[in-house]
């Protein structure tokens, strides 16, 4: 059976529902997935692992330097496909890709990315009732992330 590890950090919850649902598209696969929330757990090696998720809400059009922080330790992952996720309000700007080049410096292979809107806002714009951080993620967006998780464990079986 294969392996995914998912690695997430998450303020407010919704990139774990994120990781969630993309755990649920990967299981449908045949995939066996252990998910770690870097806040509360000590990540495993990422050796005992096929496949490598990583995933950060997006902060000023950035990763999460926790996260950051993380991949600058990992080993070199010698070719192991690597896809990120997240969370965002209204604009991710280049997050993906920043996360995607960092991981690439690792060695990894890109195999994609899923970025899931939660609140709609503009920064420096808080509507009544929509503030930062807070859960207004739509059960679409959390479709999607399940068919990418369902997608990727289709091509890295
Ligand atoms: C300090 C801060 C900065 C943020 N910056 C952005 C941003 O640049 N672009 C964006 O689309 N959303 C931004 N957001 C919204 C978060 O990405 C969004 O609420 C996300 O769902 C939070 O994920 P979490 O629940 O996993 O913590 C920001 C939120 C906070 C609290």
């Amino acid at each position: 059976m294969p392996r995914c590890l998912m690695i997430y950090y998450s303020q407010s919850g919704t990139t774990q529902k994120v990781a969630e649902h993309i755990c649920k598209g990967l299981k449908s696969t045949g995939y066996q997935v252990d998910l770690c929330n870097l806040e509360t757990e000590k990540a495993p090696d990422t050796t005992q692992y096929d496949l490598l998720g990583i995933g950060s809400p997006v902060y000023f059009f950035n990763p999460v330097s926790d996260i950051k922080r993380y991949i600058n330790r990992l080993p070199q992952l010698n070719g192991m496909p690597a896809f990120v996720f997240g969370a965002y309000g209204t604009d991710y700007g280049k997050a993906p890709e920043k996360l995607a080049q960092l991981l690439a410096t690792k060695g990894a292979k890109n195999a994609g990315s899923c970025y899931c809107r939660n609140a709609n806002f503009i920064i420096g714009y808080i509507k009544a009732g929509e503030v930062l951080g807070l859960d207004h993620i739509k059960p679409e967006e959390l479709n999607k992330a399940e068919t990418f998780g369902s997608a990727i464990g289709n091509i890295f079986a």
